[in-house]
């Protein structure tokens, strides 16, 4: 019986090098920007108990509903693959007593996330994320900051022409009269509404607003909005945001119907939009959240920020990101030996050129071909002595030995 093909699980992928390098590149741009802004790195468990989730996200959620992977442990705990990053932050927030250092607390982060959902091009099982967070402050320069800093990482990363969709949701409790309202509203045209969306009109009614379903989506057409009802303070937070923006020439497009899929989320709230991306358009998103850290048992503590897909951020992206350098490659004749060519490309990376050794058993025509191929700038042939070739000018010549080859190689970086 032959064995079954083994593949990678659905809806998760293998990072092949040419696409890892971009990754790094994408990595090291990004640390460059939220670092100029004033966060700090930070990581997290891969999985966490799943009560985090479960209060943090909010359990009427898409994610806490269905797209969870669970698991028991041995010892009979319940946890979860993490499916995003703010929960995480705010529990150690709360777990390391961050309260207590100056604030606010800003934090990025980069790494693997796990939601099961339809996989398909732009949204996986297993994807990854940059995010940032800022705790411990709402003053609405913050919101204005992290949607910059947003702006500036696509910018960064090649991704052009999207589209920033900004609200806000107002607090809790200045949002429950309106809750009431579109309740009201929900309830009256309820034979046009998807099942989905009916089964949460009491705990999520917000989640109308994000329907595919037609009949919904004509009944959501006529909904009361948020915006009309927002708390003085609420209305005041929002504009300064907004007049931060402006001042700094950010565009946006004001959506009184933008939701976001989780719950924590108060006031401002945040999207880009990239058409490039076809159905799963989102690039990145966030907003604020100021009721989390203390739902998870810390003190009050504001919070606000943004999560961005890398996966979607490297689809979206119009930037050839560059290769590797290209390499010295050291080939070896019939009268060279593998220990005086393992021992000048020793040299060679000891003085912090990228270089390769044959290591194919490859006749000298099969390595120069080889050479080629990998695009080395240079190939040194090691017989009995050494002959320096040049793959630009087709120039060759003999070097006295080794430390000429590399003095050679080293001049060549300029
Ligand atoms: P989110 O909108 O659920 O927010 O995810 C943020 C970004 O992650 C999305 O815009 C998308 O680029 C990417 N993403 C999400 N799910 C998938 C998937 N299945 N496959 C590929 N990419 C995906 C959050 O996660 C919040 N924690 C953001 C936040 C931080 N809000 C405040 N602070």
């Amino acid at each position: 019986m032959a064995a079954a093909k083994l593949q990678a699980p659905r809806g998760t992928f293998d990072v092949l090098p040419e696409e890892a390098l971009k990754r790094r590149e994408l990595y090291r741009r990004t640390w460059a920007v939220l670092g100029r802004g004033g966060y700090r790195p930070f990581d997290s468990p891969a999985f966490e108990d799943t009560e985090l989730f479960k209060r943090g996200v909010g359990e009427s959620t898409d994610i806490v509903r269905k797209e969870m992977f669970t698991f028991e442990d041995q010892g009979g705990r319940s946890l979860t693959l993490r499916p995003e990053g703010t929960a995480p932050v705010c529990r150690s927030y709360v777990e390391h007593g961050m309260h207590k250092l100056p604030q606010p607390v800003k934090v990025w982060y980069w790494g693997p996330f796990f939601r099961h959902e339809r996989a398909q091009a732009g949204r996986y099982r297993q994807f990854s994320q940059v995010g940032i967070e800022a705790l411990g402050s709402d003053d609405p320069s913050l919101d204005a900051e992290s949607i910059l800093l947003l702006a500036e990482l696509l910018e960064a990363a090649g991704v052009r022409e999207t589209t920033l969709k900004l609200s806000s949701l107002g607090t809790r409790d200045s949002r429950e009269a309106y809750l009431a309202q579109l309740r009201r509203y929900l309830r009256e045209h309820e034979g046009d509404l998807s099942e989905d969306v009916r089964a949460r009109v009491e705990q999520n009614p917000l989640r109308a607003f994000d329907a595919g379903h037609e009949g919904t989506r004509a009944v959501m057409a006529g909904a009361p909005q948020l915006l009309d009802g927002l708390s003085a303070e609420d209305s005041e937070h929002f504009a300064e945001v907004r007049e931060l923006l402006d001042d700094a020439g950010v565009s946006y497009e004001v959506d009184p119907t933008l939701v976001r899929g989780l719950d924590y989320y108060t006031r401002t709230v945040f999207e880009f939009e990239s058409e490039r991306l076809g159905a799963q358009s989102g690039v990145g998103g966030g907003g604020r959240y100021d009721g989390l850290v203390e739902e998870l048992g810390g003190p009050p503590t504001p919070g606000v920020g943004w999560a961005a897909g890398i996966e979607r951020i490297l689809l979206a992206s119009e930037t050839r990101f560059p290769g590797a350098p290209r390499p010295v490659y050291v080939a070896i004749d019939e009268s060279g030996t593998r220990r005086a060519a393992f021992g000048l490309v020793t040299a060679l990376r000891e003085a912090g050129i990228r270089s390769e050794v044959e290591q194919a058993g490859r006749s000298l025509k099969g390595q120069m071909k080889h050479a080629s191929r990998i695009e080395a700038r240079a190939v040194a042939i090691v017989g009995e002595g050494i002959e320096w070739r040049d793959m630009d000018t087709g120039d060759q010549r003999p070097v006295t030995g080794v430390q000429e080859a590399v003095r050679i190689a080293v001049g060549m970086n300029g």
